[in-house]
């Protein structure tokens, strides 16, 4: 029997963890951060990709995870399409099974936009190295043509979250900053996507400095609702995950770091969680 495996640069994944349990609280949950290496969105393409797949292999060769989300738009921008298209196939080689599956969190966000935007102008917020990889334009195109979309990288978000500055006056200037320069760029947005995992910790402040009548779309649910008809879809996997309701936590950074911080993401002061070391 197997678990769900989570996999994000750091903490943000702990937004998309969170809703994921909350919809489908029966399964037995595995969450690995690198936090040692995160954060990824202002590394290189090839850096990006190794790191991811070093974490998500773990997660299905060491771990038994039968299906990893890598709920980082980074790592999904960057690394996601090759595991999925090369190196899965070298694992279900190895072992003769082809059960095990990598998704990812960008699918799921713009399945959706289009329930959303009146407008058709949409925005989206990201780290360097999703918006570079121009992931989202070619995804929401291929969801809707007539969408506009207009992307803004937020390098600051990220480090000041990790840092646990989001909730300070520091923050407001570094969120209107990005908001300000999307918006200016394209005043006809109606629909801002969150488009790291990360940023629904700085939604309020976010919402906060939009003017109204623009809609913020942030990823837990949407993810959480893609895996729940996932998993209905793919009986033979679904078949094989284990259902005691548990959730484990993997860090490559020190556990009493990864306690001290995760329990902003959850609101939880009793995580434990075991530090690995990764090849
Ligand atoms: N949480 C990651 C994402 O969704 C970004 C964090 C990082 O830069 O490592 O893109």
């Amino acid at each position: 029997m197997a678990k769900i495996g989570v996999f994000d640069s750091g903490y943000g994944g702990l937004t998309i963890l969170e809703k994921m349990r909350h919809a489908l609280p029966q399964y037995d949950y595995i969450y690995l951060g690198d936090n040692a290496r995160t954060p990824y969105g202002t590394r290189s393409f090839e850096v990006i990709y190794e790191y991811t797949w070093q974490c998500v292999r773990h997660l299905l060769l060491h771990e038994n995870a039968a299906l990893v989300v890598v709920a980082c738009n980074t790592a999904s921008a960057r690394a996601l399409r090759n595991i999925q298209q090369l190196d899965l196939l070298k694992i279900w080689e190895q072992d003769g099974s082809d059960v095990r599956r990598v998704l990812g969190v960008i699918r799921p966000t713009v399945e959706r936009v289009s329930a959303f935007t009146r407008s058709k102008h949409v925005g989206v917020l990201a780290t360097p190295g999703t918006v570079a990889s121009e992931s989202y334009i070619l995804e929401l195109e291929k969801q809707d043509p007539s969408l506009i979309v207009t992307q803004e990288a937020c390098p600051m978000w990220v480090p000041l979250i990790e840092n646990a500055e989001h909730t300070g006056d520091g923050a407001d200037y570094f969120v209107k900053k990005y908001v300000d320069e999307i918006l200016c760029r394209d005043p006809e947005i109606d629909t801002l996507i969150l488009g790291c995992t990360h940023y629904p910790l700085l939604r309020k402040k976010i919402e906060a400095a939009l003017p109204a009548g623009v809609h913020v779309l942030a990823q837990g649910d949407l993810v959480a609702s893609a895996l729940t008809d996932y998993l209905e879809r793919h009986k033979a996997l679904e078949e094989k995950l284990d259902k005691n309701g548990t959730c484990e936590f993997l860090t490559t950074e020190h556990p009493e770091k990864f306690r001290q911080s995760a329990s902003v993401f959850l609101n939880d002061l009793n995580i434990s969680a075991k530090h690995i070391d990764l090849q």
